[in-house]
């Protein structure tokens, strides 16, 4: 099979996750491995959005975020909870974006090249599976409306690549 990501305009970034939320669903809706979910999903964010080097999942194991599927240069593995963007995203529950990273105690560098990110927390039934985290190398990329089309991307996405995070979600 080949998969062409189809163009979206992120000019109205609203409209742009709309069109994002009917591929992702054609894309992993008839399929039920989480990992091969969790990887076609990072592919088609870091495909299909502007300026990001870095699309992918930390999942929560033995109580720490552990590196899941991802597009982009090879990635820390292990961060702690409270630790970093990802890891304060985590113990927040919330999401978090960065305009720029070099002012974020304890940003943990992956690429250099990274100067915002956003992180979304993935959490289904109130227990913490891990995080979704994208990185641009442009200060500033991530605004209120990424945060809100990334976050039902997410809603979508948690029971597709829920069995991917350790057995020990936190409550
Ligand atoms: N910058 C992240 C680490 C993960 S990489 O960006 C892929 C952080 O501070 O948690």
């Amino acid at each position: 099979m080949s998969y062409t990501t189809r163009p979206h305009d992120f000019r109205d970034k609203d409209a742009g996750y709309s069109g994002l939320m009917s591929e992702l669903t054609g894309l992993i809706g008839g399929e039920r491995d989480a990992i091969a979910n969790a990887a076609n999903s990072a592919a088609l964010l870091f495909d299909a959005l502007p300026d990001v080097n870095w699309v992918g999942y930390y999942f929560l194991k033995e109580r720490e975020l552990v590196v899941g599927p991802f597009q982009g240069r090879p990635a820390c593995v292990r961060i702690a909870i409270g630790a970093g963007v990802c890891g304060t995203a985590a113990q927040r529950r919330e999401t978090l974006i960065v305009e720029d990273v070099h002012t974020f105690p304890g940003h943990i560098v992956c690429d250099p090249a990274s100067r915002s990110e956003i992180v979304v927390p993935l959490v289904a039934g109130g227990r913490l599976l891990g995080v979704l985290d994208l990185d641009s190398p442009r200060p500033g990329r991530f605004d209120a409306a990424d945060a809100r089309g990334l976050e039902r991307l997410v809603q979508r996405l948690v029971p597709a690549i829920a069995a991917a995070a350790g057995g020990d979600a936190a409550e």
